[in-house]
């Protein structure tokens, strides 16, 4: 057995440690809310030059870190350059969200390969080991990328989705093609996790953003069953490397996608009762998680009695504190700050 690197506050929870103050980050913590990332951004151009250009990268994912001293980094990039690197044409349109050229079918795939993916994503690597030169000691650097089905559902829909009908109808309709969809994902995915690991990532997390819109036999084969091939392809090259995995809203489900794919801890969203996880997830596995990213908008006294709430149930056992899902950019700043400020001085104000 690997033994773990326990020497970080972030390393320590996911190796199973229970710690007197939560470590935290919080999902998509660079970003709109901050003035210094509009700043960056409106320099960079597009939103995918952002991801493409390592000095851009590395000083928007250090940018939290400096207001704020969060346990871990999460590099600066997004799930869709995968299907980008992998051929598929993809603009972020202002205010519209993501679009690409849908695929549909199996002849679509045909546009598809790996033959230009990791030179295309070579920038990404870059950033990963500057920042992994960069960070203080104590910060962890986590690398990620979307799950299969998450990226898939872009990929099929064309962008954000309400209904999923494209790739429901897909997957119900030919699995036998789908699953070749979801072959060319798990394989692209677990090289780019892997190259993030060589280039420094110390910690990667899986965003299966939506998992939770597949009935349950669905489920296991679209979701755990990816997840759990590409933890298995990471851990075979990586044993140490811990992998998070985010499985929102997947409900009843969360108990079989945490004893089946081998992830090591995994996030809770913001509708999982956190008792119900105390009992049943965290005597198997670290957990992290669950604010409503509305109440950091919020703030005041409901912040605080939400994040007591949290703390009361989980942080007796192996704990990363985040939110449910990612920040929005109404936050206000000074919200981040009492949040933190919360987190630093607990058990102190319980
Ligand atoms: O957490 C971080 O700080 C790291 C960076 C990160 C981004 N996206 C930056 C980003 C991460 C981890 C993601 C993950 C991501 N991207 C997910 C999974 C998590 C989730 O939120 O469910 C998904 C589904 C995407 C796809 C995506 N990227 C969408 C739907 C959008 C548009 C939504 C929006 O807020 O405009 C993006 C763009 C995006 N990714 C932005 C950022 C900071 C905003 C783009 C901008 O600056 O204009």
């Amino acid at each position: 057995m690997p033994v773990p690197d326990t020497s970080k506050p972030m390393l320590a929870a996911l190796a199973g440690q229970t710690q007197t103050r939560p470590p935290f980050w919080l999902m998509r913590q660079a970003g709109r809310y901050l003035a210094e990332y509009r700043a960056v951004r409106a320099k960079a151009g597009g939103f995918l030059d952002l991801c493409y250009n390592p000095d851009l990268a590395v000083e928007v994912t250090l940018q939290p870190i400096r207001r704020y001293g969060m346990d871990a980094a999460i590099l600066f990039s997004d799930i869709l350059v995968v299907p980008h690197a992998l051929g598929q044409p993809l603009a972020y349109l202002e205010g519209e969200g993501p679009k690409l050229d849908p695929v549909r079918t199996v002849a679509g795939l045909q546009r598809l390969s790996m033959e230009r993916f990791h030179e295309t994503l070579a920038p990404v690597y870059e950033t990963v080991g500057r920042l992994s030169r960069e960070l203080p000691k104590e910060t962890t650097l986590i690398g990620f990328a979307g799950a299969p089905w998450t990226v898939a559902s872009y990929m099929v829909e064309g962008g954000g989705s309400k209904e999923y009908s494209h790739i429901k109808s897909w997957a119900y309709g030919d699995p036998a093609g789908f699953a070749k969809l979801m072959d060319l994902l798990v394989e692209s995915t677990t090289e780019y996790l892997s190259r993030q690991i060589q280039a420094g990532a110390e910690v990667v997390q899986l965003f299966d953003s939506w998992a939770g819109v597949l009935p349950e036999t669905a489920f296991r084969r679209w979701v755990i069953e990816p997840t759990r091939r590409i933890v298995a392809g990471l851990k075979a090259r990586h044993p140490a490397v811990p992998v998070i995995g985010f499985p929102r809203a997947a409900g009843l489900m969360y108990e079989a996608y945490a004893a089946e794919t081998g992830v090591d801890a995994v996030g809770l969203d913001t509708m999982i009762p956190v008792s119900w996880a105390a009992k049943t997830l965290q005597p198997r596995l670290p957990v992290q998680g669950n604010l409503d990213p509305i109440l950091l908008v919020t703030g005041g006294q409901a912040l605080q009695d939400a994040v007591h709430g949290i703390l009361s149930a989980l942080n007796d056992g192996p704990f990363v504190f985040n939110l449910g899902h990612g920040i929005t950019q109404v936050t206000p700043p000074d919200n981040v700050a009492e949040l933190t400020r919360l987190l630093r001085t607990w058990p102190e104000w319980r």
